[in-house]
């Protein structure tokens, strides 16, 4: 009797023991899961900081500019990309206006993206890529670039010129 007795409560403890076993592993596999799919969600749904609008970097001291004479600065600025964020040079060529409005353009030409610089003998900007030049406003005065120059969004803080966004003006060439 005592024999069977202990059969019977081998069995229920196997029982019981095989069953916590089974517990433990389907935790554990439960666990992983979560581990590998959570940042996969956060990925796929949490929206990156890249989009956000209002990141501005500061780049100079406007107090320094004189009227109508441009001039190419140089900012870090952080680029986000998914969960990567990396610090980028880039340039602005920045004009102080007579009314001492602060503009500043992308360092690209419209065209083909080529790198422009300020022609101090024409009085205008010229790529030498295929030879457009645009007007210290930006304009397109002539050649192949289909637009005038990009805008960064400025702000004046003091005498801090903060940079943000690049914007392409609404007007195209004629
Ligand atoms: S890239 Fe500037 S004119 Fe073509």
């Amino acid at each position: 009797m005592d024999d069977v007795r202990t059969a019977e409560q081998r069995e229920v403890d196997g029982i019981s023991r095989r069953s916590f076993y089974i517990r433990a592993i389907y935790g554990i596999w439960g666990i992983i899961a979560t581990a590998l799919g959570l940042p996969a969600i956060v990925y796929l749904f949490l929206p990156p900081k890249a989009r956000q609008e209002n990141d501005w970097v500061e780049i100079g001291d406007v107090s320094k500019l004189a009227p109508n004479a441009p001039v190419e600065m140089t900012f870090r600025r952080n680029r986000v990309d998914g969960w990567k964020i990396q610090s980028e040079k880039s340039t602005a060529w920045v004009v102080k206006q007579p009314d001492n409005q602060v503009v500043a353009f992308g360092p690209q030409c419209t065209h083909l993206g080529c790198a422009y610089h300020w022609e101090e003998s024409k009085n205008e900007f010229l790529c030498p890529c295929h030879s457009s030049l645009f007007s210290i406003d930006g304009k397109v005065v002539s050649g192949p670039a289909p637009r005038p120059l990009d805008r960064f969004k400025t702000k004046v803080e003091g005498t801090k010129l903060l940079l943000g966004q690049l914007r392409q003006p609404a007007e195209r060439k004629a």
